[in-house]
């Protein structure tokens, strides 16, 4: 007889524990590798007795804090839970919990913002040094111990594969009839014994349906029944509807000038509301048969598909408010066979990013008038979110696009300035930008024709006046350095007369 009915393999089976007894094998110092991508496929228990652990030892007055490693974002259990108790020393690759920010901008955290394709390979390569205990969240344990992911893979090929020691978490809520939505590579290799990956189209399978574990490793099995816990999106206001707009005449234009074909190229969409917001403009467009490869499936990815526009869908999470999970849940069979997850080393591959032809979408917080994009710091010091894949997907696309509304904080600053307070894509890889004012095409331009397009067709107009005024005096103050005016002073005291007038 198995232990459970999801964990049939009767050498795991004998593993099965309590989340307080799993959490006991971490130790203080420790990094641990967790599964997670957006608030899909955290651990659902062993990360809050970790915490309650944390918090014992620090009423007895000793320290407890660990390194942690993911796939990107978690659920607030994890990230907001373990910041709570300052039990986090070291965070990669990616956060958006609001307390674990807090913590980061405190200078209390310390954080790696890498490229999301980045991290496995960076581990393997040693970087980041050793990975003590890795903790899973499976669908189920087959009876030869092969692992039935969740809804994220992420990392967890590379935690699972790396660590010394291995918790299973096995969530009876994640549906059964998950097996079969996986292809895990197993193919990676370490330079210089690299050979291509043999991915020409979205949804073709390359791996396995299931992630595999070295059984002496794993030191727990945690059965829990808790859901994924994702955050509702902002709902499509007018500027969002305006900036799906501005896309989808875009594409259309792209398609009748012969450079995208009528079913347009791969789609990769990037998180936020403002990104969710344009995909779903899509909706109404006469564009079909659409297929993505992107790294989170967030709600606009999944009206297209059960509208029919997209055929399939290929990715590394889902990261869907509760009402698209709950609208997953309800036909998950259905979508066999359309979704495909993957680990983010491969959904974010700039080989396959490259090869694929994709089509990048990301919101960003702001762009200069140069084109370059910033999509990680608010005012060049405090982060919001992070890198992500937008620099995976953006550098190597084959053609991106970044969006936000033009003006944030209630309309108090301009998305758009004369420099970034922080870069994370250059002017050497922004295609286009797109606010609800309109869309700059900056291929193939130079940096001042760059400048003239972004402000007229992007800026706000209450700021446009102000950024073009900029522009004609650098131009004045340096007759023998045209190529990109600048007024260093000026351009660095935009974002700090915002703080200094308290528009922040
Ligand atoms: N200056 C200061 N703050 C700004 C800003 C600006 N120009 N533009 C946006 N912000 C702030 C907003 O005020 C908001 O903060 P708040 O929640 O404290 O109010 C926050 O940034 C998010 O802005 P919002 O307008 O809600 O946009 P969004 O939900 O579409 O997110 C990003 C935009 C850039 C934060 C988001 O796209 C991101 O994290 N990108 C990086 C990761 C990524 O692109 N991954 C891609 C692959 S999935």
């Amino acid at each position: 007889m198995p232990a459970s009915p999801r964990v049939t393999c009767p050498e795991l089976g004998q593993r099965i524990t309590t989340a307080d007894e799993a959490a006991e094998v971490i130790r203080p110092g420790d990094t641990v590798g967790i599964s997670g991508f957006t608030g899909a496929g955290f651990p659902k228990a062993v990360p809050g007795a970790l915490a309650r652990r944390m918090e014992d030892a620090r009423a007895r007055g000793e320290e407890f804090r660990i390194g942690l490693w993911s796939g990107a974002s978690t659920g607030p259990e994890v990230d907001g839970r373990l910041a709570e108790v300052d039990g986090v020393d070291k965070r990669l690759p990616y956060n958006s919990d609001p307390v674990m920010r807090r913590r980061i901008n405190a200078g209390e955290v310390d954080y790696v913002d890498a490229h999301l394709s980045h991290s496995a390979q960076q581990a393997w390569f040693g970087f980041y040094g050793d990975l003590d205990v890795a903790v899973v969240e499976v669908a189920a344990i087959l009876p030869n111990g092969l692992l039935v992911p969740g809804t994220s893979i992420g990392n967890n090929k590379t935690w699972l594969d790396r660590a010394e020691k291995v918790v299973l978490e096995v969530n009876s809520w994640l549906p059964r009839e998950l097996e079969g939505f996986h292809d895990v590579y197993y193919g990676a290799a370490l330079p210089p014994h690299r050979i291509p990956i043999q991915l020409t189209h979205p949804m073709q399978r390359i791996g396995d349906p299931y992630l595999r574990v070295d059984p002496a490793k794993v030191v727990a099995v945690v059965e829990t029944h808790a859901p994924d816990r994702n955050s509702p999106l902002a709902q499509p206001d007018d500027a969002s509807r305006a900036m799906a707009d501005q896309l989808v005449d875009f594409l259309r234009h792209e398609v009748r000038a012969g450079r995208l074909p009528a079913s347009l190229l791969p789609l990769q969409s990037g998180v936020g509301s403002t990104a969710n917001a344009v995909m779903e403009g899509l909706l109404d467009a006469e564009f079909e048969g659409l297929t993505a490869y992107t790294e989170v499936i967030q709600d606009g990815l999944l009206d297209l598909l059960d509208a029919g526009k997209l055929t399939s869908l290929s990715s590394t999470a889902f990261g869907l408010s509760p009402a698209g999970q709950q609208r997953f849940l309800d036909n998950v069979g259905s979508y066999k066979g359309r979704i495909l997850l993957r680990s983010q080393e491969i959904s974010n591959h700039p080989e396959l990013v490259r090869r694929l032809g994709l089509i990048a979408i990301n919101g960003m917080i702001e762009a200069d008038i140069y084109g370059n994009v910033n999509s990680t710091h608010v005012m060049g010091s405090a982060i919001m979110n992070g890198i992500g894949g937008s620099g995976d997907f953006a550098r190597n696309a084959y053609l991106n696009f970044f969006v936000s509304p033009s003006l944030a904080k209630g309309g108090a600053i301009s998305s758009i300035v004369p420099m970034v307070s922080h870069v994370d894509h250059t002017e050497h890889d922004v295609h286009v930008l797109i606010t609800e004012q309109g869309l700059a095409d900056l291929r193939g331009l130079s940096p001042t024709d760059r400048a003239e397009r972004v402000i007229d067709n992007c800026a706000h107009p209450d700021f446009r006046d102000r950024l073009h005024d900029y522009v004609a005096r650098a131009r004045r103050a340096r007759p023998d350095a045209q190529h990109t005016p600048h007024l260093l002073e000026e351009a660095l005291s935009w974002h700090a007369s915002y703080l200094r007038d308290g528009r922040m």
